[in-house]
């Protein structure tokens, strides 16, 4: 079965981003896992001492993932920290975990704009790990807290249909 990671931009239990994910790993219809990126924050001189455990989980269900799909909210115009934290730890592991992967990104944000400055800058934050990203249909996601049922359902259609859109191109970019 198709091996798809989740990578969320937030660490909150109820996070709409993780919610979004769920929600794309459902259309997607592979073996999904959601990754942990509770992790220290990057320190050289953690690194010399050794890889974090966590770190090296993480480095390692990339590079086995068939397809990775990525959700960030918008942190005063940018992503997240905790997602930044996560790209340059696993950055200094080799071989690369998402050279030539496909990647799918998504944002969902409380604000009107749905994160699509987010969702651009991280796209140029994963040039440096030469994914091969989905280009589009955009998820970016507005006025989050509104935009789930409970069973963390997308209400609107056209948020549906764009998931779905992306999960069919990344699929058939694996
Ligand atoms: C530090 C901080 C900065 C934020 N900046 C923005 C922003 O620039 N644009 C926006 O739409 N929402 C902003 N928000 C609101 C988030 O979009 C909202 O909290 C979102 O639901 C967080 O994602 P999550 O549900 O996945 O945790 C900000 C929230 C925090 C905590």
């Amino acid at each position: 079965m198709t091996k798809l990671l989740g990578i969320s931009g937030s660490l909150r239990k109820a996070s709409f981003n993780t919610m979004l994910l769920a929600q794309a790993a459902k259309s997607f219809g592979g073996d999904y896992t959601l990754a942990d990126l509770n992790l220290p924050l990057y320190d050289g001189d953690i690194e010399e001492k050794g890889f974090p455990e966590s770190v090296q989980k993480l480095h390692a269900q990339m590079a086995e993932a068939d397809a990775i799909i990525i959700a960030t909210p918008e942190y005063n115009g940018n992503i997240s920290g905790v997602l930044k934290n996560a790209l340059d730890w696993v950055s200094r592991i080799k071989p690369a975990p998402m050279a030539d992967k496909p990647v799918a990104i998504m944002s969902s944000t409380a604000g009107r704009a749905g994160g699509v400055t987010a969702l651009y800058s991280l796209r140029l934050c994963l040039v440096a790990f030469q994914p091969t990203i989905v280009n589009g249909p955009m998820v970016a996601v507005a006025g989050n807290y509104a935009a789930f049922d409970d069973d963390g359902n997308l209400k609107e259609e056209s948020y549906q249909n764009a998931v779905d859109g992306l999960m069919e191109k990344l699929k058939s970019s694996i």
